[in-house]
């Protein structure tokens, strides 16, 4: 397994440009079984997730061609039955369960576990697809589905923590080739969703209101293939922008969305970052002097639980108090024991974390427990003092594509090494 050795202390300077979004190519590749003519997908991230999906696409007889950031998929004739192991460890292969559905009207497909940050269930997933009409059974760790007709229905989505953004996804995905008109209230608002309502309109969907609480979506009777460019990744955006600031850099972030980002730019320029905008290019570096701010995770355009972890990296380099409350995943605070290995003073109280700002951190090694965890993990080890060992990188590789080249242009002092 790979490790990264960081010796910190370095500002970041330079230009770095922004890859596909991991969290909209996931749902895009899935929605490409829904038609059996070739889809065309673009700016795709080097990541190990998304070769998970394209082997899951092949395991249920799709054809897919992998070409630098391009990727061809043809799934002329489908099997009801993907591989279980490689869509049981990959959460995101929840989202092949509305195009098996609403393409041949059953699935079976392995339920997803949770993950360290939470016990995740998928209970919206499926009412969503009960109140299309299919008919769900669990069990030997499968869903099993079908339905003769899947039926336009008005459904609600919303649950404990609100929205579901692969719920949403998924159900769009039924419902697309549904009889009749299907309502969703409560719908997630994500950038992702979006780009996948937009790419399966671009297949002869008719689906409008993504990115608002309703989305209605009328049923069509196929679809057709479709070439899509995948939007930027907004949570690697704002992972450059944080780690440019912790290390007393400037950074020029280029080809990123930063109409997506609304709620993290606005938590930095309250805590005095400077970020000079020109377009799709902006340029972030710290202001006068950093102020403690409090966060509180919500979903889209609230402040993206994704990027709660970098954040909380600033606030420990920050003098002064700040509240980090977590509302979307019950136990996303892996990375604070981490942090302490480094200097940091954070203690957790409930679903929040107070953070005593103003420490200087210092490099020891550490280890990653899932990705975003991993980037704040990487960050600290730029800022402090001396040499991090970050291990278990394998999350960092799930969703960031060549994270250490791409610091190291921006002159970090970063390598990738085989763990000891
Ligand atoms: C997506 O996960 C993202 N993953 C996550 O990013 C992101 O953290 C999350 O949305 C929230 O923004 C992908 O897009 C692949 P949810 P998803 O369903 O869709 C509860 C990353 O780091 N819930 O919106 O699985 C759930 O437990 C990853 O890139 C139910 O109760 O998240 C959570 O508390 C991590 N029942 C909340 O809703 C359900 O059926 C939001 O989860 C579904 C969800």
């Amino acid at each position: 397994m790979d490790s990264l050795l960081i010796k910190g202390g370095v500002p970041l300077e330079g230009e770095v440009t922004i890859s596909g979004a991991k969290n909209a190519v996931l749902p895009i590749l899935a929605a490409t079984l829904l038609t059996s003519e070739t889809c065309v997908v673009r700016r795709v991230p080097d990541l190990s997730d998304v070769k998970f999906m394209a082997k899951i696409l092949m395991s249920l007889g799709a054809k897919v061609v992998l070409d630098g950031d391009t990727i061809t998929v043809r799934a002329a004739r489908l099997k009801p039955v993907g591989n279980y192991n490689l869509i049981r460890k990959m959460r995101g292969s929840i989202c092949i369960l509305g195009p098996l559905l609403g393409r041949q009207r059953q699935a079976q497909v392995s339920l997803p576990g949770g993950c360290v940050i939470g016990p995740r269930p998928i209970d919206l997933h499926l009412k969503g697809m009960r109140d299309l009409g299919a008919e769900l059974t669990i069990a030997s760790g499968y869903i099993n589905a079908k339905a003769k007709q899947l039926v336009g229905a008005d459904i609600f989505l919303g649950g404990r923590a609100g929205p579901t953004v692969l719920g949403t996804a998924n159900v769009m995905m039924a419902a697309v080739l549904a009889e009749g008109v299907t309502t969703i209230q409560s719908a997630a608002c994500e950038p992702e969703v979006v780009d996948l309502a937009y790419f399966l309109n671009k297949m002869g969907g008719n689906i409008v209101g993504a990115g608002s609480p309703t989305i209605t979506i009328n049923g069509v009777k196929e679809l057709h293939g479709a070439d899509h460019d995948v939007i930027p990744d907004r949570i690697e955006t704002a992972t450059f922008a944080i780690a440019a600031v912790a290390t007393d850099g400037e950074v020029t972030i280029r080809g990123s969305r930063p109409d997506h980002l609304h709620a993290v730019l606005d938590k930095l320029k309250e805590a005095g970052v400077r970020i000079d905008r020109k377009g799709l290019t902006m340029t972030v570096r710290r202001g006068s002097r950093l102020k403690p701010v409090d966060i509180t995770t919500l979903p889209y355009a609230g402040f993206p639980t994704d990027a709660q972890a970098q954040m909380m990296v600033l606030m420990t380099l920050t003098p002064g108090l700040s509240i980090i409350t977590e509302r979307i995943f019950e136990s996303r605070f892996m990375h604070v024991s981490e942090l302490a290995r480094l200097g940091a003073d954070i203690s957790i109280e409930g679903p929040s974390a107070i953070v005593k700002g103003g420490t200087r951190l210092s490099g020891a090694p550490v280890m990653a427990s899932d990705l975003r965890a991993s980037a704040a993990l990487v960050i600290a080890g730029l800022a402090a003092r001396g040499t991090t060992q970050v291990n278990r990188i394998y999350h960092l590789d799930r969703g960031y594509e060549k994270i250490d080249s791409k610091l190291r242009r921006l002159g970090a002092r970063i390598q990738r090494v085989r763990e000891s």
